[in-house]
């Protein structure tokens, strides 16, 4: 839009989470984006294209249909109806949900606990939306956050405090005191929101210890965790994966939050929430939170895509609910991008300068994570949107300013490299690029 073009409306006069850079963040990294199309982008965090199928697309539409028709006994107007027409707001696959999460992660769940959503985003939405009662209720999240979890609570007004997230990937005596600084100014902290697999952006995850004690302290606190694991699955490791949250929760203290989207297909919009907590209704009626969810749903989605569901629940079907199975080759790509990030980097700016010629680079530094798809470089400078920009235009590389993850205006000096959108050889030449960008900027700042 031009400046001189006529305005009809002012932001001013709309709701106040429009123009926060919580909600500019993602426009504004896309128009990064589409601005340098020859760039190497190690920025967007989006499942690897080549493994998109789309005749496997319509094959697992026909599994779903039939697996309604020959397993749920369905007729056939019946199996159209659940595809084609509106449907029942918490959603058709939740079966096959519950089914994969007690496959994968031995989690044991109702289905009728669970809400299918339009992608995570609206389960955060939907969340966010029921907790926030009044203006006395805040929000913990650990920090860095992901910025798609800042807007939405931006979008129902409820304020957000960082908890220091650390190498352990939840500082619990930060938590602890951000519950207690809350409840002294009057405040109701609702939940602590935080990924403990392999976060974005930091890449850290919670080692099986610490969950249990933050489960722990959740309940002396008597708070809600709400546990996001889009990344989970992605682990680099051979081990055994450490045990969700979720499954461990023997007080129903939380809110699980899943997503499609890398698993299976972003472009399909579908994710779920788990919300098991009952609720006492008027009359004393007691139901699941899900069902208060629902009903928030029915009023912004009305229901997720039947269709886009059917999808989700055939590549389901198809791997008998286990998603580890249907992502053996994704895991593998990831953890080789990984694995091919990390050892380029240390090739690139090792541990003490070689070349006493060139400018200190060792004070570049890096998280080398156990899986998932973030790295997180830090830097002897601040790296802001202008630098990005520059990235962008003068290097031919893109990545993804820290600064976007703080729900404030303080310089950080790092940025986050993402791996699951690239191939080794891009990542070899975003890595020679942003090598480049690091040693001119050390250099003109020295200069
Ligand atoms: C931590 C986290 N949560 C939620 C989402 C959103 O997931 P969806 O695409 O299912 O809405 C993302 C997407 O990148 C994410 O990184």
């Amino acid at each position: 839009m031009s400046a001189a073009e006529p305005a009809d409306l002012t932001v001013a006069d709309l709701h106040p989470a429009l123009g926060d850079p919580a909600l500019t963040s993602m426009n504004f990294l896309n128009e990064v984006s589409e601005r340098y199309p020859a760039a190497v982008s190690l920025a967007a965090g989006r499942p690897y294209e080549e493994f998109f199928d789309l005749a496997a697309v319509h094959r697992h539409l026909d599994t779903f249909h039939r697996h309604l028709v020959d397993d749920l006994g369905h007729r056939p107007e019946q199996a159209r109806r659940l595809l084609l027409q509106y449907g029942r707001t918490k959603g058709i696959v939740h079966h096959l949900i519950a089914r994969n999460l007690a496959v994968d992660e031995g989690i044991t769940v109702d289905p009728e606990d669970v809400v299918v959503t339009v992608g995570c985003q609206e389960a955060m939405f939907l969340v966010l939306r029921a907790l926030r009662a009044g203006p006395a209720d805040v929000l913990l999240a650990v920090a860095p956050t992901y910025v798609g979890l800042t807007g939405a609570a931006r979008l129902v007004d409820l304020p957000v405090w960082p908890v220091a997230g650390g190498s352990a990937g939840v500082d619990l005596a930060d938590l602890a005191a951000q519950v207690h600084r809350a409840r002294a100014a009057g405040l109701r902290p609702r939940a602590c929101y935080l990924m403990p697999d392999f976060a974005n952006p930091s890449g850290v995850s919670i080692d099986s210890a610490h969950r249990q004690r933050l489960l722990d302290l959740a309940t002396q606190e008597d708070l809600l965790l709400l546990e996001d694991n889009p990344y989970g699955l992605f682990h680099s490791d051979d081990g055994p994966r450490p045990p969700t949250l979720k499954a461990l929760d023997t007080g129903r203290r939380v809110v699980y939050l899943g997503s499609f989207a890398k698993t299976v297909l972003p472009g399909a919009r579908v994710g779920y929430v788990v919300a098991d907590q009952r609720v006492a209704g008027p009359g004393g009626r007691v139901g699941p939170l899900a069902d208060q969810l629902a009903m928030i749903k029915s009023m912004v989605t009305v229901n997720t895509s039947p269709l886009a569901q059917a999808v989700i629940g055939g590549r389901l079907l198809e791997h008998g609910c286990s998603l580890v199975a249907a992502n053996t080759r994704e895991r593998s790509a990831y953890t080789r991008n990984l694995r091919h990030l990390v050892a380029g980097l240390a090739r690139r700016f090792p541990a003490l300068p070689d070349q006493p010629d060139l400018p200190d680079r060792s004070a570049v530094r890096w998280t080398v994570p156990a899986g998932g798809f973030f790295v997180v470089v830090t830097v002897p400078f601040p790296v802001d949107d202008a630098l990005l920009d520059r990235s962008g235009r003068d290097y031919g590389v893109l990545w993804t300013p820290m600064a976007h993850f703080y729900d404030d205006t303080a310089p950080v000096h790092a940025l986050r490299l993402s791996v699951s959108a690239v191939t080794p050889e891009q990542i070899d030449v975003g890595l020679d690029r942003l090598a480049a960008l690091i040693t001119d900027e050390v250099t003109r700042r020295a200069g």
